[in-house]
């Protein structure tokens, strides 16, 4: 069984739920507490052993580029300060030289496709897909308890929670041929259908395990839900040629391309620092925001 060693991260949405903020920055540099979402996912790759990082960005991303690299003036500001806790901090942001991959979607055609611009790079080898959106609070990080599962069953994994059944249309949905425990087996998959179409309520959330055939049926450039390229009409297609497992991963999920979501993952990571929890309970209290 091959080794999963790279990540491939789609930045190039444009984050037309979050304007005006997203407007001259990426949706991926939204911060929970003081960390952007693209960080948390970058790290959650590295905590699973992933190091080498594709970036399938899009114009008015530089923002993320420079996120991942040194910034001269910042830095020896902070040197001449003795801040060394924070100079710590940004240094392990930084990626080994060369691991960090950038390649241009250069037209928003679906999650599909910018996983398709990242052929060349990820050549014949299981890759990894990461959503950034998709935040997931948990003690083992998601990716790594999908690694597991891959390196006990081998082929194809995506991460998968329940949703009310009313919400199928915004995500990948599940067609399940048996399930043990946490591990699904699936025989078909569906993007958003309607409730009253959907096979169950078992939604694909933004963590993949891949084979490189995915590539040959992305080449097809069919276009599905939404008119666009999608990743869920792929992966469809390679059911019955290699092993495709849905994982219900330990751990909390939020949707951070939705408000509340982001509102949500902003307090419950806030909570987690002991010089915040006091002031937001305080808050809560004061003003009786608890119903
Ligand atoms: C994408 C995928 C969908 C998946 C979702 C998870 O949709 O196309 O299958 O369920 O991510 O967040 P998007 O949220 O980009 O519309």
């Amino acid at each position: 069984m091959k080794p999963v060693k790279k990540a491939v991260f789609p930045v190039g949405g444009m984050g037309t739920r979050f304007l005006p903020a997203t407007k001259s920055m990426p949706k991926e540099m939204l911060p929970i507490v003081d960390k952007p979402l693209i960080q948390y996912a970058v790290e959650e790759a590295r905590a699973a052993g992933i190091n080498e990082i594709i970036f399938v960005t899009g114009r008015g991303k530089s923002a993320i580029e420079d996120h991942f690299d040194h910034s001269y003036e910042l830095e020896d500001m902070l040197a001449k300060k003795n801040k060394n806790d924070i100079l710590e901090q940004l240094a392990q942001i930084l990626p080994d030289e060369g691991s960090i991959s950038y390649i241009r979607q250069q037209e928003p055609l679906g999650l599909g496709h910018a996983i398709y611009c990242a052929r060349h790079i990820v050549g014949d080898e299981p890759f990894a897909v990461l959503l950034a959106d998709d935040l997931v609070r948990a003690d083992r990080p998601c990716l790594k308890q999908m690694l597991d599962l891959y390196y006990e069953r081998g082929g194809n994994v995506v991460a998968v929670e329940e949703v009310p059944h009313e919400k199928t249309s915004s995500y990948g949905i599940l067609d399940v041929a048996s399930r043990e425990d946490k591990i699904i087996e699936i025989k078909g998959m569906v993007e958003k259908p309607k409730p009253e179409d959907a096979p169950s309520n078992l939604s694909i959330i933004g963590r993949y395990i891949l084979q490189p055939e995915i590539f040959d049926h992305l080449a097809k450039k069919q276009l599905g839900a939404g008119n666009e390229i999608q990743l869920t009409d792929a992966m469809a297609k390679m059911l019955g040629d290699s092993p495709f497992h849905g994982y219900l991963f330990e751990g909390e999920r939020f949707d951070c391309g939705d408000k509340t979501g982001f509102i949500l993952a902003n307090l419950a990571f806030a909570m987690e620092r002991p010089e915040m929890c006091e002031g937001i309970k305080n808050y809560i209290h004061k003003n009786k925001l608890l119903i």
